[in-house]
């Protein structure tokens, strides 16, 4: 509804409006402007790429940015080689996601050199800290324009301040938030996937794992609405959607905060009723949060995906208590086994964290006793990585580098061969696969996933992207299936 605004009928010539999102649609209509300013002097309309270097809500958020963007009149370019505007959405989690962004930077600048038009932003998760902030402003000043998390429904006004500055030399627009409590709807937004739709039902964190960044850099938790979330999906599925995964860094503690509160469950059982809506996932399941209604209300749906991402980090109680995750390893896997009990088609996948301040080699053992246990369909296995400003940054103790190598191997070794045996328990049945893309190899096979996020490649043709189909999963290949349809 949003996207077909018309902001040729904005007069830019006044003063901008004070009230969101209508200040943002009125820098809009004056980047587009620019825009055209652009096309007339090139004879082409100027490109941009987004790229995402985060997680889920990272992604969501390109969307936001490529939404704004395509409505002001950019096209989306390949690769940033080919971009007159390139912005590099950011992420801070380990310090991996750091050294990606500067070595982009390095490439970024030797494209700029050849194109010194171009523009060059960067917002995300890295931008909410200082010391990135000041490193930026010291080397990089070729960088055009940098924003937070908390206002990144403002970028039209920043790039309208880009535009307006650029003859400027060397000016760096900087505009980051410490935190906000604001959320801004109704911006446009650029869907990936024509069928499926990732959407924000909170923002923020107030956990506080003492090894996490998540919660200095996205702010204290805040949910949305019910009924905005509702009334967006409802748009959604009238635009074609028919999987939404509902994103929060901690689901189940949504509602908690609204003035009027509601349950997780509660808002999963009024999305469940969007008719036309096919499939509901969500992500990330907090255990300490995981409330018995929530089992409930999965058992008894018929949309919601038999996939629950119910991150560990770890299976040592002791652990556990240093990373302030508030559930002992008792406590988990009585969860993920009564879950199992109570829903025995689902697939229960984690994150593991391994070589903690303080981890001994008996901790592992009990981590890999929880694997073994629970016998987890998948996990995403991570060495810990030091995060300036969290707890754990100044805890001491941390094991010696090849004895965490080590540790990790085995844990990935015990990993993939538990997630073996559990995705191979299918081999011979028929399930419903959403055909998602045709796929990368071989063009005469499309690639699905199935509601316990298992892929499948199967014949097919572009005519089933989109479509829910049933599938013969005939043969198991480790961590996917080989079928064929049987609609
Ligand atoms: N909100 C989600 C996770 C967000 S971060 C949750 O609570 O589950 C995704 C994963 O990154 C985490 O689950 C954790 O396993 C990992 N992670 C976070 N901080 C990390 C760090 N400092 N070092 C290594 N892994 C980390
Ligand atoms: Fe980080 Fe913990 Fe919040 Fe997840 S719940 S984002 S791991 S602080
Ligand atoms: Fe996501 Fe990375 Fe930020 S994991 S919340 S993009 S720090």
């Amino acid at each position: 509804m949003y996207n077909e605004i018309d902001l040729d009928i904005i007069d830019i010539n006044s003063e901008p409006p004070t009230e969101e999102p209508f200040r943002q649609y009125y820098f809009m209509a004056k980047c587009r402007r620019w825009v055209k300013d652009f096309e007339q002097k090139n004879g082409r309309l100027p490109k941009s790429f987004v790229l995402n270097m985060g997680c889920q809500m990272n992604a969501r958020d390109s969307e936001k940015l490529i939404g704004i963007l395509i409505n002001i009149g950019y096209e989306m370019a390949e690769n940033e080689g080919q971009a007159d505007f390139v912005i590099l959405n950011t992420c801070t989690v380990r310090d991996n996601a750091n050294q990606k962004v500067y070595g982009r930077l390095g490439e970024l600048n030797g494209y700029k050199r050849h194109h010194p038009n171009m523009i060059i932003a960067l917002c995300g998760c890295m931008m909410q800290e200082q010391a990135v902030i000041e490193k930026l402003q010291k080397s990089y000043s070729f960088i055009n324009l940098i924003f937070g998390t908390h206002n990144i429904f403002k970028f039209p006004e920043l790039l309208n301040t880009v535009y307006e500055t650029k003859s400027a030399r060397n000016q760096m627009v900087i505009d980051i938030w410490k935190d906000t409590d604001k959320i801004v709807e109704e911006l446009p937004i650029e869907r990936k996937y024509p069928f499926k739709s990732g959407i924000n039902i909170m923002f923020g964190c107030n956990n506080f794992c003492s090894y996490c960044i998540v919660p200095y850099v996205r702010g204290r938790e805040r949910s949305r609405k019910p009924e905005e979330i509702i009334q967006e999906i409802k748009g959604l599925v009238e635009d074609g959607v028919v999987e939404v995964m509902l994103l929060g860094q901690n689901v189940n503690s949504y509602g908690k905060t609204l003035d009027k509160p509601v349950s997780f469950a509660e808002l999963l059982r009024e999305v469940e009723k969007i008719q036309g809506l096919k499939r509901i996932r969500f992500m990330t399941s907090h255990p300490k949060d995981l409330s018995d209604e929530l089992i409930e209300v999965m058992k008894q749906s018929h949309k919601i995906c038999r996939h629950l991402h119910l991150p560990l980090q770890s299976g040592s109680t002791q652990i556990l208590t240093q990373m302030n995750r508030r559930y002992t390893k008792e406590q988990y896997v009585e969860l993920a086994l009564r879950i199992r009990k109570e829903i025995p088609d689902i697939a229960i996948t984690t994150d593991i964290i391994v070589g903690f301040p303080g981890e001994s080699r008996e901790d592992l053992e009990e981590t890999l006793d929880v694997v073994r246990t629970v016998k987890f369909d998948n996990a995403f296995t991570f060495i810990y990585s030091k995060r300036t400003g969290t707890p754990a940054a100044v805890m001491e103790n941390q094991a010696p580098e090849d004895q965490i190598k080590e540790g990790f191997d085995r844990l990935l070794r015990l990993v993939q061969e538990t997630a073996r045996q559990q995705i191979s328990k299918y081999q011979g049945s028929i399930m419903e696969a959403l055909i998602e893309e045709i796929n990368e190899n071989d063009q005469t096979m499309v690639t699905g996933r199935l509601s316990n996020n298992t892929i499948v490649h199967l014949p097919g043709d572009a005519s089933l992207i989109g479509k829910l189909v049933q599938v013969s999963l005939d043969e198991c290949k480790g961590f996917y299936y080989l079928g064929h349809s049987v609609s």
